[in-house]
Formats: C-alpha cells, sequence, structure tokens
C-alpha cells in the first residue's frame, strides 16, 4: 500500500526521532503527545537536529525548512485519522499502549497499518487489544533512531502480509535496513544484546576491571565501535534494567536478569547520560 500519510504517537526520544526520520524522506507527519508543551518541545529538538545537519552539510537549510513544514504536532488523536501508516513510540507500558491501540483501531482509517515500537513487549498482547490485529506490526527503531539505519518489522501471528510488507517497504523508503522476524521476547538484538550487557557488568566485579578497562577490552579486543559501559550510559541504565527485567519474566533465563551492580545504579539515580553520571560522567 502506498504511504503518504504517517502518525507518530509519543514525541519522546524515539518518536522525536521516528518523527524526524519521517519528515526527512518526504512524508506528512502528524505526532501526537500528550500536551501542547510536549509537542512543541519534540518540534524544537528536530528543529535543532535538523539544523546541525545543515551545519555539517548533510542537508540545505531549504531541505530543512521543507523538513519541518511537513511536521504537525497534535495533542488530539483523532487527528491522525487520515493516516496511512501510525507508528507508536509512548511509555513502555503494556496497557497504555493496549489502551491506545484500542482508540487508535476506532479513530484511524481501516486500511491504515499501526504499528509498535515497543523494544521488549509482546506485540501480539497489543494487537490483541484492537478489533483488527492483523494491521497491527513492531516496528522497532534503534536509539538514536535518525543514526541507527536498522527496523525489525515483527511478525504477529494474526499479522496480515500485507501489513508487514507495507512496513518493510515503508522502512526502506525511510532510507532504513529493515528485517523481519517474529514476535518472540526480545526480538533479535535485544535478545542479544541485553545479556550481553548484562555479562559485561557482571565481569566489572567478577575479574575485578574497571568501567574504563572493560571498555577498552571490547573496543580494543573484539573491535566493538563503543565499549559495554559508555553503551549502557547511553542507552540509560532505567531503560536497560527496564527491558532486561522484561526478558527475565519472558524468558526465565539468570543472565536476562539485571545485574545488582545496575540495580544499584537505578536506585541512586545514576542512569548514565540523562542523568550526568552512570559508569562515566558527562
Ligand atoms: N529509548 C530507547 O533506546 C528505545 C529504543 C527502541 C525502542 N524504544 C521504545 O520506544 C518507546 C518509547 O521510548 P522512549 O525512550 O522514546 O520514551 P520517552 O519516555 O522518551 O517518550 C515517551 C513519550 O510518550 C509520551 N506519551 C505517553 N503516553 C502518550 C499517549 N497516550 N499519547 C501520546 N504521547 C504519549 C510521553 O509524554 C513521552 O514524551 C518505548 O516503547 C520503548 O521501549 C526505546
Amino acid at each position: 500500500m502506498e504511504i503518504s500519510k504517517v502518525g507518530v504517537v509519543g514525541l519522546g526520544t524515539m518518536g522525536a526521532g521516528i518523527a524526524q526520520v519521517c519528515i526527512q524522506a518526504g512524508f506528512e507527519t502528524v505526532g501526537r503527545e500528550v500536551s501542547a508543551e510536549l509537542g512543541k518541545a519534540a518540534r524544537t529538538r528536530i528543529e535543532h537536529y535538523l539544523g546541525r545537519g545543515v551545519e555539517k552539510g548533510r542537508l540545505t537549510a531549504a531541505e530543512r525548512a521543507a523538513a519541518l513544514g511537513r511536521l504537525e504536532t497534535t495533542t488530539e488523536l483523532s487527528e491522525l485519522g487520515g493516516c496511512d501508516l501510525v507508528v507508536e513510540a509512548i511509555v513502555e507500558e503494556l496497557d497504555a499502549k493496549r489502551e491506545l491501540f484500542g482508540e487508535l483501531d476506532r479513530v484511524v482509517d481501516p486500511h491504515a497499518v499501526l504499528a509498535t515500537n515497543t523494544s521488549a513487549l509482546s506485540v501480539t498482547e497489543i494487537a490483541a487489544a484492537t478489533e483488527h490485529p492483523e494491521r497491527v506490526v513492531g516496528m522497532h527503531f534503534f536509539n538514536p533512531a535518525p543514526v541507527l539505519p536498522l527496523v525489525e518489522i515483527v511478525r504477529t501471528e494474526a499479522a496480515a502480509e500485507e501489513a508487514l510488507d507495507t512496513a518493510y517497504v515503508f522502512a526502506e523508503r525511510l532510507g532504513k535496513r529493515p528485517i523481519r522476524c517474529a514476535d518472540t521476547p526480545g526480538f533479535v538484538v535485544n535478545r542479544i544484546l541485553i545479556p550481553l550487557l548484562n555479562d559485561c557488568v557482571r565481569v566489572l566485579d567478577e575479574a575485578g576491571v574497571t568501567p574504563e578497562d572493560l571498555d577498552t577490552a571490547l573496543t580494543a579486543g573484539l573491535n566493538w565501535p563503543i565499549g559495554p559501559c559508555a553503551l549502557i550510559d547511553l542507552i540509560g541504565v532505567d531503560v536497560h534494567v527496564h527491558a532486561a527485567e522484561a526478558l527475565h519474566a519472558a524468558l526465565g533465563e539468570k543472565r536476562m536478569a539485571p545485574p545488582r551492580r545496575l540495580v544499584e545504579m537505578l536506585a541512586t539515580g545514576l542512569l548514565g547520560r540523562k542523568s550526568g553520571a552512570g559508569f562515566f560522567r558527562y
């Protein structure tokens, strides 16, 4: 199906990034936030990032202005009614997402695809809150959405092939590199990354290594582009712990559970870059 208008619900870290990618790729985009202030703040962040892109020569000032002209923000869900595809990027809570999908199913044109950007929840359970689970898919973007090319297109048992194909082709039109996968906990990347990062944190204590040396071990020894401690600081300790708990609950494997050190960091507010300190200071 041809996509011309896109909706993004939730303009936080991920939603604002996804909206930015959409307007840069030429799609009329309506972003929905819970308050006009949050919508405005998201627009300001997008303006800022596109401005930096102009400074760095990645786009022209005219392209920036044209992209921003394609972005509309609203607090009214009904304004997403005419969208061909809606990406949901609200808080990672099943009840909130199920309630939203129930509403989206009622207000958005029946031909449209409804996609969730959930990292660790079941797309099947979110889709089950609608009358039309065949049009619900996962579109899992990575942070920062304007930079990382991967999008996991998540298939539930109920999803229609046409909806999955639409989401896949749309991701390609955004300039992304989509892959297809089933609706299993953590999908592909987080299923691998979360226990791997947990192991890295456990090694800190088991092997008496400093965060600096652990990061050097993996950047200098395995050619990782970023060390595990710097990566957790970037993801956010809170986001990582939340995802690890969800995977642990879903799979019951000990390695999935967040290591004690991360739980303590969360309790003391050491969340990584967003709080100014995590494994490192910012
Ligand atoms: N942060 C990441 O690294 C990352 C990566 C991939 C996927 N995700 C997933 O993306 C989703 C969003 O994560 P985030 O980090 O951007 O969260 P965030 O807290 O930065 O943003 C969520 C936004 O949604 C808004 N919101 C809440 N309920 C809403 C509603 N009913 N309608 C409209 N807006 C609403 C909030 O005001 C907030 O601005 C989550 O499902 C998360 O698991 C996050």
